[in-house]
């Protein structure tokens, strides 16, 4: 019989330093009442110079394998899901697997937007459901903070800096991803984009100067794919996982604005009290929105072991999902500590390899076949 995926560890990390609305106000042309109206965010967070994607990354990582009691030498696979990694490549996920200490995980990055991390979560589960591996760290974490123009006030009011992680593993108690759905559409792919930096437009001086690196979006088009969608897809996951409405405890969406979970959540007929909101405080921050807000409602005692909890999302791509879950809580009968000396071994261990490589190398370029 194959293994559930139970999500056994949580975790987020947001920068400290706050952005409010006010704040904005006083740089663009915008003001306090019509960002909370029209999207009910009324302050977010952006990382300080030193805080990059990876390190929001790591944080949050380390605090999820921390609630599931984990080693990271235990983890088969990290998954990160970024629309804001360090580089192209390598890989943010390659960074976190490094500073964690994750020496049996593979790691890669997956890039579907804000719906990443619904895409991440869905894909480690399967693994596990497979029997392919028995432990991932799925990780979402942006700092989109570097990648809006600070003058164009349609997107830049938006956005928020941070990362949530959950620990998945197997276990053969049923419970834990119930079903989930994903779905895209590439035709409009142009509504919500990063039109530089790729293959199709490298970075150039001209790029740059036509704000081409930045987030290009048409609100208004994502705004009315978005509601539709949410319905859909939460619709579509539930009688996958042969479930109704009724017996889902919690909706955890893709907090990008208010307006537009009131509205799924009005055309699904949930009420405000079973749909977990926290955009006020943190923005949109797209692939991290829904394990932070997952880790808040933990906070709040909104989401207890055995809750049936459906998480939604959707973004550019376009691509949206949802999945139901059977909440776990972490599994106590593992105790796995991971004291201090294993981390620090874990680090100088690679970086010994690292200087090995770097020793084989100089060794190569002396000794190697044209000499
Ligand atoms: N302050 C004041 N006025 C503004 C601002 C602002 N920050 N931004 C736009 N306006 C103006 C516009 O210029 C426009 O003025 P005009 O009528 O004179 O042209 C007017 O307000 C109305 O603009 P709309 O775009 O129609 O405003 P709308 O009600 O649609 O709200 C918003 C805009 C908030 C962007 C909304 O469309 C929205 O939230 N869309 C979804 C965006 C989203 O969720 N994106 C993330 C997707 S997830 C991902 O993958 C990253």
């Amino acid at each position: 019989m194959s293994p559930y995926a139970h999500i056994t560890g949580w975790g987020m990390s947001v920068p400290s330093q706050v952005l409010t609305n006010a704040d904005l106000a006083q740089v663009i042309d915008t003001t306090d009442e019509w960002i909370r109206d029209r999207t009910g965010i009324q302050e977010r967070r952006i990382a300080e110079p030193d805080q990059t994607t990876a390190s929001l990354a790591l944080e949050a990582g380390l605090q999820a394998l921390r609630t599931a009691n984990l080693n990271p030498a235990e983890l088969d696979l990290i998954i990160v899901s970024t629309s804001s990694p360090e580089h192209i490549f390598p890989a943010t996920a390659c960074l976190v697997q490094d500073r964690i200490g994750a020496v049996h995980a593979g790691a890669f990055d997956l890039s579907a937007a804000c719906s990443g991390f619904m895409f991440a979560l869905n894909m480690a589960s399967q693994a596990i459901r497979s029997g392919s591996i028995s432990c991932a760290l799925v990780i979402g974490s942006e700092t989109l903070s570097r990648m809006v123009d600070w003058q164009d006030r349609n997107t830049c009011i938006l956005f928020g800096d941070g990362a949530g992680a959950f620990v998945i593993q197997a276990s053969p108690e049923p419970g834990g991803l119930l079903s989930a759905v994903m779905r895209s559409d590439g035709s409009g792919g142009d509504l919500l984009t990063v039109p530089a930096g790729g293959s199709r437009l490298p970075a150039s001086l001209e790029t740059v100067r036509n704000g081409q690196h930045f987030i290009h979006m048409n609100g208004r088009e994502v705004f009315r794919f978005a509601t539709r969608v949410m319905t859909s897809a939460t619709k579509e996951a539930i009688s996958a996982a042969k479930l109704t409405i009724a017996d889902i405890h919690l909706v955890i969406p893709h907090q990008a604005n208010s307006r537009i979970i009131e509205a799924a959540m009005r055309g699904l007929d949930i009420p405000s009290e079973r749909c977990m909101i926290n955009v006020e405080r943190y923005g949109n921050t797209s692939t991290a929105s829904i394990p932070i807000a997952t880790c808040e409602a933990i906070q709040q005692g909104r989401l207890k072991a055995g809750d049936r909890v459906v998480f939604v999302g959707f973004g550019g791509g376009l691509t949206w999902g949802a999945a139901v879950i059977q909440w776990s809580g972490p599994f106590l009968r593992r105790r796995h500590v991971y004291p201090v000396s294993y981390r620090v071994w874990i680090r100088v261990r690679s970086r010994l390899l690292q200087l090995m490589r770097h020793i084989e190398g100089w060794l190569w370029g002396r000794n190697g076949p044209d000499q």
